[in-house]
Order: C-alpha cells, then sequence, then structure tokens
C-alpha cells in the first residue's frame, strides 16, 4: 500500500463537486485515511507550490488556490501514485483522456479542479504539509 495526496480546488468546491470528486476516487479503489476543509493564505499556497518558483503561471496559481475552500486529502492504494495521476488526467483538461476527472469537470488549465502528487518522496511531503502523522 502507499499513499497520496489529493486536493479539491476552489473551482470544484465552489460548484459543489466534492462529493462526485470522493465519489470518483471511492469507485476506483482509493481509501481515504485523511481528510479537511480549509482555506490556504497566499504563504501557504506560495509554500505549498515552492517546486513552481519563477514559472509564469504561479501568482495566478496561488491567487486561484486562495479564492475559495480547498479539500486535501491523504488516499492509499496499491501504486497510489500513478493510479491517482492517471485517474485525474492532464493538466490541461482539454488534453485530458475521456473519462479522466479533469476531462468531465475542469474548467481550464488553471482552475483544473484536484491536485495530485506526482512522485512517492512529493506525496510524503505534501500529506505531512496538511496532516500531522
Ligand atoms: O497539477 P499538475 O501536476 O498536473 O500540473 P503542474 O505542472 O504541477 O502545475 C500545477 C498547477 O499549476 C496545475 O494543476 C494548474 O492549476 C497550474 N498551471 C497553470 O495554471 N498553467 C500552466 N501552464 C501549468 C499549470
Ligand atoms: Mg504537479
Amino acid at each position: 500500500m502507499s499513499r497520496t495526496l489529493l486536493i479539491v480546488k476552489p473551482d470544484a468546491t465552489k460548484r459543489n463537486l466534492i462529493g462526485h470528486i470522493v465519489s470518483r476516487l471511492e469507485k476506483a479503489r482509493f481509501k481515504i485515511v485523511e481528510m479537511k476543509m480549509l482555506k490556504l493564505k497566499k504563504s501557504q499556497a506560495r509554500e505549498f507550490y515552492a517546486v513552481h518558483q519563477g514559472k509564469h503561471f504561479l501568482d495566478s496559481l496561488v491567487k486561484f488556490m486562495c479564492s475559495g475552500t480547498i479539500v486535501p486529502m491523504a488516499l492509499e492504494k496499491e501504486n497510489a501514485v500513478k493510479d491517482l495521476r492517471a485517474l485525474i488526467g492532464a493538466t490541461d483538461p482539454s488534453k485530458a483522456d475521456c473519462g479522466t476527472i479533469r476531462f468531465e469537470i475542469a474548467r481550464d488549465i488553471e482552475k483544473n479542479s484536484v491536485h495530485a502528487s506526482d512522485s512517492d518522496a512529493n506525496a510524503k511531503s505534501e500529506i505531512s504539509f496538511f496532516f500531522d502523522n
């Protein structure tokens, strides 16, 4: 078993899609082991997205991620990181495969409804960013 972090982003919480996303995750055999709702401060969003320092989209991304409620959750499954990336689809929803969460509900390349960790090492640090143990 391994763990990964998913965040329901503000565009999705605003459209009342938390339950829809949770249902997609559970149907795909992910076990939700931690979950909470919160609003990020700008300094926290900048820290979370530190890997994107210097990228042209960072300021707008930080503003977006602080624009509403988010729902981070730690998920458990075999091959959790890889399987969750496959389930959410490409960053740009116009390039996401049919059937993926982003294909189905994302608005655009920024407001793409969900975050998912991209490696086991990042999953570990991203989970500890939001949760104690
Ligand atoms: O989320 P993912 O790992 O698929 O993409 P990323 O390259 O790690 O980028 C993080 C987030 O920045 C994306 O999910 C988008 O919300 C945003 N982004 C953007 O607004 N414009 C881009 N050209 C690339 C990413
Ligand atoms: Mg990423």
